[in-house]
């Protein structure tokens, strides 16, 4: 009697009992998971938006710091040149009235005021090329190809080290604020180049490339490491990738041991037109 089969009717009301449980059980299992991903789909939104928030804070400083500078810069140019500048001429006009006053005989005097004058000279040069480094007026006259192509001159002029520049650009014209950060980043570059390449020839190449306007800055010196550029005492680099950001474009630098080093901005062309 005891190991009566239960009658079949039983069995499968059962089944039918424990299929119902498993289906809730199911059920509540994937309601779980539903939920669960729903939550982590809003929290990763809520990611997303609070990057995207302080992305947009970091642009909007690094824009304003980099108009503080340029308006800082400014001031300090026109101190140079009017203030410094005025003075040195005074000075130059003093030492000519003296020479005159000065007989012939007196040579060690003449002489004297000659090479006092030279220097007067050479400082009242080295005050306007300041001036005009801190404050890029030719920007505004000869537009960044032209202003870039004389960079390329000048600094191959001070340094020695053989300067190209390359373009495929014809008479374009960009934004002041855009001409000014790639001006900027590329003076920083070449005194990157001639600080601490040992390099024998360096190329400036501002190109446009589909819709962006790429700036590379390439020498054959020594190269640099990734350590270096990543740094955080690298401000330089960083400077010239803020500049780069605020122009919603991107920057990189790579070097290889003894082949020299490249930097590489790339801007789109709709935010510098
Ligand atoms: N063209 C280059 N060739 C070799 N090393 C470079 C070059 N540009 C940058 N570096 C390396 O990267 C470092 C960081 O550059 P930067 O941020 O401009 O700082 P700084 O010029 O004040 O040292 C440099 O100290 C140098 O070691
Ligand atoms: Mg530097």
């Amino acid at each position: 009697m005891s190991d009566r089969k239960p009658p079949y009717h039983e069995l499968k009301s059962k089944m039918k009992e424990a299929e119902a449980l498993s289906h809730v059980l199911r059920t509540h299992q994937v309601d779980a998971i539903v939920g669960e991903r729903h939550i982590m789909l809003v929290r990763l939104k809520q990611a997303e938006e609070n990057l995207k928030n302080s992305r947009d804070q970091l642009r909007a400083l690094a824009a304003r710091l980099q108009s503080i500078r340029e308006n800082e810069r400014a001031v300090i140019a026109r101190e140079i040149h009017d203030e410094f500048g005025q003075a040195l001429t005074s000075l130059q006009l003093g030492l000519s009235w003296i020479a005159r006053k000065v007989t012939p005989q007196q040579q060690p005097v003449q002489a004297k005021i000659r090479s006092l004058s030279a220097l007067v000279t050479t400082m009242i040069r080295s005050a306007k090329r300041i001036a005009v480094e801190l404050r890029p007026g030719a920007l505004d006259e000869l537009g960044l190809v032209k202003t870039l192509r004389s960079e390329a001159r000048e600094f191959e002029g001070h340094t020695g080290i053989r300067c190209r520049f390359e373009t495929n650009l014809g008479k374009a014209t960009f934004d002041r604020v855009g001409s000014v950060a790639i001006f900027r980043i590329a003076q920083a570059a070449l005194t990157n180049v001639a600080r601490h390449a040992h390099a024998s020839r360096a190329t400036i190449a501002l190109m446009k490339r589909n819709n962006d306007l790429m700036l590379t800055v390439n020498d054959n010196g020594k190269g640099t490491t990734k350590e270096l550029v990543h740094s955080h005492n690298s401000l330089g680099i960083i400077g010239m990738r803020e500049r780069a950001l605020v122009l919603d474009g991107t920057l990189t630098l790579r070097g290889s041991k003894g082949k020299g080093t490249t930097l590489t901005v790339r801007i789109p062309l709709s935010r510098i037109l």
